[in-house]
């Protein structure tokens, strides 16, 4: 049975609808069994099959982690460390989701795994304490390392804009942070496939770190001005005149710095899954074009 640690989280929830599409066996827990008690890790695992540990817990609020670092460590390195021990102990795989955070930004061109990584902030610091954390404890691990996610179950960059879109004349997005949105659907067949190729003994993905994002790169302003054309074409976005302007990060501060270039060279997870990750634009239409997408979510009561 197949153990999603941070089940009801953005990421988490995706993963669970994928598995029971695929008719995986799965447990999932939530905080209330907390990634920073060990004894009550042990205590779940106790009696069940574990056959694989899937951790999507995490500290996510970027800019709040800066003066939450101790919080942000806890959840990021702490956490980790537990789940990693404990699945050593189980002797079963683990898959850990990462960051491309975990980099300063400063390449030019996509970033492989072996890259050196220096983070910026604290949430990119303590994600990279958490890599170094796990992989201490225990060599059956993937670390799949993603960026700029989005998904249904949670507050995220699309939903965001849509909402925002609709209700302003104009809105202001930087034009200088180049990346990937990544749909977690992505993410999820990914980990299913790991998980998938690893039981049936067919073709092990040998373990490591690895980057998964959707294909392709963009900016911020120019993902949200692909938000604004699929929206409008599904009638989901009906303030078809407000204006999408770019500005520069340095207009836009946060408490967090941001990597200006965090796009990440997916060739070795392309090769060990024999699988073709889709193009951002795609992905996106996949998320705004289906039922499962949450009118709620962008103040459309149905
Ligand atoms: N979102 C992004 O753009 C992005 C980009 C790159 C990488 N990532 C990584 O992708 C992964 C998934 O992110 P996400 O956006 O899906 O996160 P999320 O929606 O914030 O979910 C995180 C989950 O962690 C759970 N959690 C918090 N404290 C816990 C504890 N003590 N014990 C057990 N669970 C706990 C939360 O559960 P409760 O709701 O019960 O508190 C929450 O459901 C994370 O590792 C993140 O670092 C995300």
């Amino acid at each position: 049975m197949v153990w999603i640690i941070g089940c009801k989280g953005m990421l988490g929830s995706e993963v669970c609808r994928t598995l029971s599409e695929k008719n995986i066996d799965f447990t999932g827990t939530d905080s209330s069994v907390s990634i920073l008690d060990y004894s009550a890790l042990e205590n779940f695992a106790c009696g069940k099959d574990i056959s694989f540990i899937v951790n999507c817990a995490a500290y996510t609020a970027v800019d709040k982690a800066e003066s939450e670092v101790e919080k942000a460590r806890a959840l990021n390195a702490d956490g980790p460390k537990n789940i990693a021990r404990l699945a050593k102990k189980l002797a079963c795989p683990l898959i850990h989701i990462s960051t491309d955070y975990v980099f300063d930004g400063s390449a030019s061109s996509p970033i492989s795994e072996n890259s050196p990584i220096k983070p910026i902030g604290a949430y990119g610091l303590t994600k990279a304490e958490g890599e170094k954390a796990l992989v201490a404890e225990t060599d059956d691990f993937y670390i799949l390392r993603t960026a700029w996610l989005y998904g249904f179950d949670g507050k995220n960059f699309v939903y965001t804009m849509i909402r925002a879109m609709n209700s302003h004349e104009s809105v202001k997005v930087v034009s200088d942070q180049r990346g990937t949105p990544t749909n977690c659907q992505t993410l999820s067949l990914v980990i299913s496939k790991i998980i998938e190729d690893r039981m049936s003994k067919k073709h092990e993905v040998p373990n490591g770190i690895y980057h998964v994002t959707d294909e392709g790169e963009t900016t911020w302003f120019d993902f949200t001005r692909e938000i604004k054309k699929q929206a409008l074409k599904a009638g989901i976005l009906v303030n078809e005149g407000c204006v999408v302007n770019p500005c520069s990060t340095s207009e836009y501060p946060t408490p967090a710095k941001r990597p200006s270039y965090s796009v990440l060279d997916k060739s070795k997870i392309q090769k060990a899954l024999g699988f073709k990750l889709p193009e951002w634009q795609e992905s996106l239409g996949k998320f705004i074009n289906s039922p499962l997408f949450d009118k709620k979510r962008i103040d459309i009561v149905e």
